[in-house]
């Protein structure tokens, strides 16, 4: 159990099971608290009360005060108790230096059961793994343990600290609907079927984007909100159904005031509430085509080396036919080189193949690099100068292997991404302890949605682009850059942004472009587009995932470990074990009627 004392003092001198120490011996106290372990030695009984603001060991002693040592026998684990008593010194010998109270002891002298206990299903005294579920059923009783608590409090630490420097900059907080209409973010909207007009939906929107504009139009320049989110989409480790940003968006701006103002927050959460160490300040910036050159990542981990190289140069005209194939149909070769993995054996090759494949790679080339000799399936067939750029060209020394990969841009990319995280992993190039952060920005602003036969935002439709871009929008519209960027920590996003289309004219070309038929628009963006009429100033802004910022400060690896009631990763809510089914006359009053073969029960 660590103690929380420390972090998160009772600031009005309220008396706490972490409050007490050593120049209060001699005083009589009250304490409220649970039962976090009673130990019966010789006699007396030793218990560990607990709050949320830590320990204090309490003793009764039978020739003391009989009572309530009788009643002290009878207490199990989180029992309620109110204990009456004096504060001393602990004996010679007992201090524990660990506990901010573990210079004193409360001599027990009077007894109150306020609640009894049930065993809980899990020990909350200790940190063990406990099967998720579980957790998650009875979350208030996993909420009790020192993680939670501790993740918990944190979290409230770190939006009080958002609050405090936004609002010290001249940031409103202003609160949104959360029953509008859909806002799109590339995900599933939750619908909510209104009883008062059957038929009728709201959407729960995806985030605030478009009120937050609306809100520029107003003329609230600087604005923030802590918002709730929701989006149907695939759960990940790092996703929720619904999660919390911190959305900001202020008038008159470009990226880098955005930016920078972002980054200031960053640092000031690091250096707060982390010991971590901020590998390079100001965040690197990566444009988007840089970070997928060097790291086929748009949310590059830059806590370790190992870039992609592109040696497709090198090998055009290449007698070997993989490589050759590729190169003509429009492709390119690059790999990576894994230090000191020339005498990795055919099992781990064959290992990072798979993973390779599974990222849609046809397969990858390695060379060994040997003092003697560059050795790999494919030696044979490269030429020596060719077998010199995939290695020395591109940094291998003695004693490295090198991964290749031929395949389209975006299979390269997403292969040799997996690799290098693997590798990174494997080889334990990660610090634990740095914070890497960097901005990736001028991401492509339109990608060509295959199925949909249709151009579609690749962040949100509202996004501006780059002046100089605008004759792109005619003929080339992919190669548009957007004034869009996105801050990432060790290899998360945390949060992304642009500067929006201010003009309605921009706005409705983009749409043209993203395929929405000009009768749909007034339907769908009416209330933003005729806002753009009247006087709507230049603005931009950013949204943080509050969830994964707060994430990576309590160096937890998944967002449920920081979200005090989360879904599970099936995005159900196991404690009152939602979505559920609801009685036919719900559905009646709102007009719907279920398909039957559609209908499932969860268990
Ligand atoms: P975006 O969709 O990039 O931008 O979201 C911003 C940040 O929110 C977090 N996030 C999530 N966190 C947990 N679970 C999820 N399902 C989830 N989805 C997103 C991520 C992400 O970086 N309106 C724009 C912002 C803007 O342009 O101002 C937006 O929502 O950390």
């Amino acid at each position: 159990m660590t103690d929380r004392s420390n972090t998160n003092p009772s600031q009005f001198g309220r008396l706490t099971c972490g409050s007490l120490r050593i120049d209060q011996a001699g005083e009589s106290v009250a304490l409220r608290g649970w039962v976090h372990r009673r130990r019966d030695l010789g006699g007396l009984i030793f218990i560990d009360l607990r709050d949320r603001y830590g320990l204090t060991q309490v003793v009764f002693n039978p020739q003391i005060a009989p009572d309530a040592h009788e009643l002290a026998s009878g207490v199990r684990p989180e029992y309620v108790l109110k204990v009456g008593g004096t504060v001393r010194p602990r004996p010679e010998g007992t201090i524990n230096p660990k506990l901010a109270t573990g210079e004193i002891e409360v001599e027990g002298l009077a007894l109150e059961v306020l609640n009894e206990s049930k065993t809980p299903p899990f020990e909350l005294n200790q940190e063990g793994e406990v099967d998720e579920g579980v957790r998650l059923r009875h979350r208030y009783l996993d909420l009790r343990r020192s993680r939670l608590q501790r993740n918990i409090v944190l979290r409230h630490d770190v939006v009080a600290a958002m609050r405090d420097f936004l609002i010290a900059r001249d940031f409103l907080e202003i609160e949104t609907p959360n029953l509008i209409k859909s806002t799109p973010e590339g995900a599933r909207d939750f619908l909510v079927p209104s009883s008062g007009f059957p038929g009728n939906f709201y959407a729960l929107p995806q985030s605030p984007q478009q009120l937050k504009q609306l809100l520029m139009v107003a003329g609230f320049d600087r604005y923030f909100q802590v918002a709730r989110c929701f989006r149907d989409e695939p759960q990940r480790a790092d996703r929720q159904p619904e999660f919390t940003q911190l959305d900001i968006e202020m008038s008159f701006v470009e990226p880098d005031e955005v930016m920078g103002l972002s980054e200031n927050l960053f640092l000031e959460l690091s250096r707060r509430f982390s010991t971590k160490r901020i590998r390079e300040t100001p965040f690197p910036r990566l444009t988007y085509a840089q970070a997928m050159d060097r790291f086929g990542n748009d949310r590059p981990d830059l806590r370790f080396g190992i870039e992609l190289r592109d040696v497709s140069n090198a090998l055009t005209g290449t007698s070997f036919n993989a490589f050759a194939q590729t190169l003509s149909g429009g492709g390119q070769v690059k790999a990576i080189v894994v230090p000191g993995a020339a005498d990795y054996s055919r099992r781990e090759i064959d290992g990072l193949t798979e993973l390779a494949k599974q990222s849609g790679a046809k397969g990858m080339a390695t060379l060994a690099v040997r003092a003697d000799e560059v050795r790999g399936p494919i030696a044979k067939f490269l030429s020596p100068s060719e077998l010199d750029a995939l290695t020395t060209g591109i940094g291998a020394n003695t004693g490295d292997l090198v991964l290749a990969v031929a395949d389209t841009p975006q299979v390269v990319a997403k292969s040799l991404s997996a690799l290098r995280l693997e590798i990174g992993n494997r080889l334990g190039l990660i610090d634990p302890n740095v914070f890497a952060y960097c901005w990736v920005y001028e991401f492509p602003l339109l990608e060509w949605n295959e199925e949909e036969g249709r151009w579609e935002a690749t962040h949100n439709p509202f996004s501006g682009y780059l002046e100089e871009d605008a004759p792109l929008l005619d003929t080339d519209p992919g190669a548009v850059r957007a004034k869009q960027y996105d801050l990432v920590l060790n290899g998360y996003e945390l949060g992304g942004g642009s500067v929006r289309n201010h003009r309605r004219a921009d706005q409705e070309r983009l749409f043209a472009l993203m395929g929405y038929p000009a009768n749909e628009l007034a339907g769908r963006f009416g209330a933003l587009l005729d806002a753009l009429d009247y006087g709507a100033p230049p603005h931009g802004g950013v949204a943080m995932g509050i969830d994964r910022v707060v994430m990576l400060l309590a160096d937890e690896e998944n967002i449920r470990e920081v979200i005090a009631f989360p879904k599970n990763q099936r995005g159900l809510d196991l404690m009152f074990g939602a979505p559920d089914l609801v009685v036919p006359s719900q559905l009646d009053e709102l007009g719907l009627r279920l398909d039957p073969d559609k209908q499932t029960t969860i268990r």
